[in-house]
């Protein structure tokens, strides 16, 4: 069963090349569910290792699900069941992974401007003000603020437009509650942010998914959706979006806004990556501001530990969406504001969200340099990258394949609405490395999964 097993010749500590050595025959269907491997000390007699580096190896991949140890039954491989498509936020602590599925920025700048900042935070003047409830909008003066940061993006630095939230999956819940009734029609891209289709499905929404194509939504499918289903709102991701990493163009942007305001359609305008981008290229709030409501975030420019977001809406939506914050939590915390606030003002933000892009930049130079003859979608500034696999792989067997190895991607089926998608990609995050180093070997990983061919794990799919 783990005869001739080779540990792979590379600069992992042993216990992992173990680990991936094993994963490697559960993914080329040499091993199965329900084989029995081989207790660890005659694994180590074998191969020549410590016991308890066979012990680690298979606390490696048992964390990795590909196998379950039982009392009295030893250690057998897996049911290979495992839920490919579910995403998780919260970076993993799984031994040896370098998980490349979640979500978050490159670099660890918040958490030193953080250190610097909070020492001083009590002699903010507005510092007292911190033991009060606040209006559901949140503090006034971090609504200024935040006007200010998206004047001439949303609104024109009018703070009476401004709802804070703590984030933007948080906005776009309040968002949702406060323009849609169950059983309402909402368009979107037909593979897009996962935020969107768990809230849909909570809120009783009929979310439908439009056709894209390398430009993002298409305008020809948007304007049929409109007339035959009377949709409530549309939901976009306009820059960088998530997962495609695709801008629309300004062209795009009006002719989506055109068809918009023919059908009377809100636009929900998701914009939370648009601090990373390179180009200024108009909002959809500054084509349409009464047709638009834009959300935003510190989350993917400064941290997502920041949980701090924004609504802009037009007057006559405002006052529900801070309705709906209200039945939440009242308002959002203003010890979170006054930490925004300042990094907005004293030019912390702009800092930060500079260094973020050139991480950016130097980590997509290492992407194009492992990935350069494959098929990747991305973008100079973005977080993500979306590889189209080649024939025949599909994306579900090819994160599996992935993390059988010590990387974690998300497959497109964790981003399609309805059932009916055949996306075959998987996005990749390149900031969640924890250093460009890991990000490279990663990558190497899946450029030798890629370049060995379907035919070499042909077992696992
Ligand atoms: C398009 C999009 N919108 C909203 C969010 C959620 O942002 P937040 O962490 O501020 O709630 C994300 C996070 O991945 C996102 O990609």
């Amino acid at each position: 069963m783990l005869d001739n097993l080779e540990l792979p010749d590379n600069d992992r500590p042993v216990y992992l090349r173990l680990a991936d050595a094993i994963g490697e025959r559960i993914a080329s269907g040499k091993l199965v569910e329900g084989d029995k491997l081989p207790p660890h000390r005659e694994i180590a007699r074998v191969l020549g290792i410590n016991v308890t580096t066979v012990t680690r190896a298979f606390s490696a991949l048992q964390q990795r699900g590909l196998v379950e140890a039982r009392p009295g039954r030893g250690t057998r491989i897996a049911s290979r069941e495992t839920e490919e498509g579910s995403f998780k936020s919260a970076p993993s602590d799984e031994a040896g992974l370098i998980d490349l599925s979640i979500n978050r920025p490159p670099t660890t700048a918040y958490r030193d401007a953080l250190a610097t900042l909070l020492p001083r935070l009590a002699k903010d003047r507005r510092f007292g003000s911190l033991q009060d409830y606040h209006p559901p909008e949140g503090p006034a003066w971090a609504r200024a603020t935040m006007a200010a940061w998206l004047d001439g993006i949303a609104g024109d630095g009018d703070a009476s437009r401004v709802v804070l939230t703590d984030g933007a999956q948080h906005g776009l819940a309040c968002v949702l509650r406060a323009v849609a009734q169950p059983g309402d029609i909402i368009l979107a891209d037909s593979i897009t942010y996962q935020g969107i289709s768990a809230l849909s499905r909570s809120q009783g929404l009929d979310l439908r998914g439009l056709p894209m194509d390398r430009g993002g939504m298409r305008p020809d499918a948007f304007e049929r959706a409109c007339t035959t289903l009377r949709p409530r709102a549309v939901f976009l991701v306009p820059s960088l979006h998530n997962p495609t990493t695709i801008t629309l163009s300004e062209e795009r942007r009006r002719a989506l806004a055109a068809i918009a305001r023919r059908h009377n359609v809100l636009i929900i305008e998701d914009d939370v990556y648009r601090p990373l981008l390179d180009t200024v290229i108009p909002s959809f709030a500054s084509m349409e501001p009464e047709l638009t409501i834009h959300i935003s975030c510190l989350s993917k420019c400064i941290a997502p530990g920041l949980r701090y977001g924004v609504v802009v809406a037009p007057r006559a939506v405002l006052g529900h969406v801070a309705a709906a914050l209200r039945i939440d939590c009242w308002s959002i915390s203003p010890l979170t504001a006054l930490v925004a606030t300042n990094l907005l003002e004293d030019g912390t933000t702009t800092r930060i969200i500079e260094f973020q892009r050139e991480e950016l930049r130097r980590r997509q130079a290492i992407l194009r340099d492992v990935l350069a003859s494959f098929d990747v979608q991305t973008d100079e500034t973005s977080t993500h990258a979306w590889l189209h696999l080649p024939e025949p792989w599909r994306g579900a067997a090819f994160a599996r394949a992935c993390r059988q190895r010590g990387v974690g991607v998300l497959p497109a089926d964790a981003f399609a609405i309805g059932r009916e998608t055949l996306t075959h990609a998987v996005r990749i995050n390149l900031g969640a490395a924890p250093s460009p180093a890991e990000l490279r070997q990663a990558l190497s990983i899946i450029a030798d999964l890629l370049n060995a061919g379907h035919l070499e794990v042909s077992g696992a799919v």
